[in-house]
């Protein structure tokens, strides 16, 4: 990747002084990035370990590239993180609210109170005028209550405005989607706000003009601003659960999902993105977003046109037991009316995350599958590049070790399931001679089924 700040013009234009609030997976990346394209950032978090570990140099989740770019950034003196918001207060001009947005317990909601402890706080602290621009994934609505939360709490008369802007960035490619986006979006209630925005994305639009690229950007309203985030999270989640679908429909017919995929992709009103057949979506943002967009409808009063993304879900959850099911199959076990009961089976899992290159296991569908063949008495050995200490603490009923080797040794079925290079690029024939018995189920579709058959295995994609 080119270095950001090959950027020329870096010392030729205003920049604001930035915050971002929340040094999560989003804030974090997004601190570190803005630094390395020259802007001074202050990154602050209410969690003193996570501080520690950032001032100190250490990123602590996996991402590759982040950790190299924050000990540069940290070294320029661009780069701060803090748990004093009075210090961050202080500092910018402009602050990002990058606080979680998790579901709420048993409701599928969006659990906004992270956003008002943020905004509170930072408001009660601030002595100037700034811009407070919203970035965490938020129901449609949430920047003006923002808005209320400033007017109440800020000191009088400062006339504290609140922007939004969302982010798309996707974990394991968090960096090059902030340094290099395929478009910017953000909403200001004022000529003052929109040239500040203008101002601390402009380090963007530059490393593009270098790169002799072009960044979209789309100015709008601050509601549309909301919509946009969530509406492109829905869209690809029902991307996905439409080939998932179709995956369903091919094994039953016989056919083969990949090819299908491969060949409505051409079409480029369709694309061939986000239409790999598997076990389902996971991860922090998808399955809570859709829930959330879903429940924010109904309260709009236009639920009805939403039903679909419930079906989106059901779709993505039954890939699960589906999955299971495939399993008990492989093995030759019949499944009754609680599922299939697998004791005795010894299965070497691969993958616990909830895609390749991350560390982050938040509903992993991986994860999920592993937990449900150990319901089923299978003896689940577990092997992940990363992500095995977040395995371990989230479903200590499932056994793990440290290397594939130890994984495959005398397994009885090999179970594929997230798509790292370790095991796209797995030899049929150096893994035939370390399990037990040759049957692998690919919930990745990374395979050549008949280069599998070829060498002895009995091979299960999904959907083909
Ligand atoms: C997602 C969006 O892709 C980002 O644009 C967005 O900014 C982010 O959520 C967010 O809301 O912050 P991310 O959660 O990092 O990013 O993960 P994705 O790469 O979108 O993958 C989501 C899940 O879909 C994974 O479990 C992945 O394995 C699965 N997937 C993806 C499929 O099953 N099939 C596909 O074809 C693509």
């Amino acid at each position: 990747m080119a270095n950001a700040n090959q950027n020329p013009s870096q010392n030729t234009t205003t920049r604001p002084r930035i915050s971002f609030l929340g040094c999560g997976y989003l804030g974090a990346t997004y601190a570190i990035c803005f630094a390395e394209l020259g802007y001074e950032v202050i990154g602050y978090d209410v969690d003193t370990a996570k501080i520690e570990a950032f001032a100190s140099g250490t990123v602590p989740f996996h991402e590759p590239g982040l950790p190299e770019l924050l000990k540069k950034n940290l070294e320029s003196g661009r780069l701060r993180f803090t748990t004093d918001v009075q210090a961050v207060a202080d500092f910018a001009d402009v602050h990002f609210i990058c606080v979680g947005t998790p579901q709420r317990k048993g409701e599928p909601g969006a659990d906004l109170s992270y956003i008002e402890a943020s905004v509170v706080d930072l408001s009660r602290h601030l002595s100037r005028k700034v811009l407070i621009v919203g970035k965490s994934t938020v129901p449609v609505g949430t920047a003006s209550w923002v808005q209320e939360l400033v007017d109440r709490h800020a000191p009088e008369g400062l006339g504290v405005e609140v922007g939004w802007s969302p982010e798309f960035l996707q974990e394991s490619n968090a960096m090059h989607d902030v340094l290099r986006p395929n478009r910017i979006v953000y909403a200001a209630q004022s000529e003052w706000a929109s040239q500040l925005l203008k101002d601390v994305h402009r380090g963007i639009l530059e490393l593009a003009a270098v790169e002799d690229r072009e960044v979209p950007v789309v100015e709008t309203d601050l509601a549309t601003a909301e919509l946009v985030k969530v509406a492109a999270n829905a869209f690809l989640s029902t991307k996905i659960s439409f080939i998932n679908a179709m995956a369903d429909l091919s094994e039953a017919a016989g056919a083969d999902v990949v090819d299908l995929a491969k060949a409505i992709g051409y079409d480029q009103r369709i694309g061939n993105k986000f239409l790999r057949a598997g076990i389902g979506f996971g991860g922090g943002c998808l399955p809570k977003d859709i829930r959330a967009l879903s429940a924010r409808a109904r309260e709009l009063g236009v639920g009805e046109s939403f039903r679909f993304l419930d079906e989106v879900d059901a779709v993505n959850t039954r890939r699960r037991t589906h999955t299971v099911r495939s399993v008990a199959n492989l093995v030759g076990r019949t499944s009754g009316p609680n599922g299939p009961d697998l004791s005795g089976v010894r299965v070497a899992y691969l993958g616990a995350t909830f895609k390749p290159d991350t560390d982050d296991i938040r509903d992993s569908p991986a994860l999920a599958v592993a937990r449900k063949l150990r319901a089923a008495r299978a003896d689940v050995v577990v092997y992940d590049p990363e992500g095995l200490e977040n395995a371990k603490a989230e479903a200590p009923e499932l056994s793990f070790v440290k290397t594939l080797a130890e994984a495959v040794a005398g397994a009885d079925v090999v179970c594929a399931m997230v798509p790292w290079e370790e095991f796209r690029t797995l030899d049929p024939e150096a893994l035939g001679q370390q399990v037990a018995e040759r049957r692998i189920l690919d919930g990745m579709n990374a395979f050549d089924p008949e280069r599998w058959r070829s060498h002895g295995w009995t091979y299960q994609g999904i959907g083909r």
